[in-house]
């Protein structure tokens, strides 16, 4: 009985929330630009301690004025509908990113990211 509990939770837990092990599967389409472990680079920003920095604050990259114009501090729900549309969210962005199509990879990486410290 608590074995068929146990799992019950389990299986619904994991039905709600977000999945790091699948964001991190997500994440190797950012990888190409923000490093493997998200430590950033020439091409693109370090995303390590992103949540609750405010978007374009690195002192040692160059963002596009867009990016450092727009009012945004970085959390889960933002970083969410960045990826899925980065021109919508910052207009004249320089990220040459499409968007993910799909809500929940968008969620799942948003929690992967949220992860790297
Ligand atoms: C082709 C290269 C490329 C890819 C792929 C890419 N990015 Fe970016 N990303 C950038 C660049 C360049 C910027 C800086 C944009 C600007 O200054 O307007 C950026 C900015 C960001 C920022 C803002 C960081 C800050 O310091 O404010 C976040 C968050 C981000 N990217 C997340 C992601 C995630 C998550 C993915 C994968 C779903 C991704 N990016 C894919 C190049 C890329």
């Amino acid at each position: 009985m608590i074995r068929f509990l146990l799992c019950a939770v389990l299986f619904v837990s994991a039905a709600s929330a977000a999945d790091v092990d699948h964001g991190k599967q997500v994440f190797e389409q950012c990888a190409a630009c923000h490093g493997d472990k998200g430590q950033g680079g020439e091409t693109a920003p370090s995303l390590i301690g992103v949540i609750g920095r405010k978007a374009g604050s690195l002192e040692e990259f160059r963002y596009s004025p867009a990016m450092k114009r727009s009012a945004i501090v970085w959390d889960e729900a933002t970083l969410k509908s960045f990826v899925m549309n980065p021109q919508g969210v910052v207009k004249g962005t320089r990220m040459p990113f499409d968007g993910l199509r799909d809500g929940q990879d968008a969620e799942d990486v948003a929690a992967y990211v949220a992860t790297l410290k």
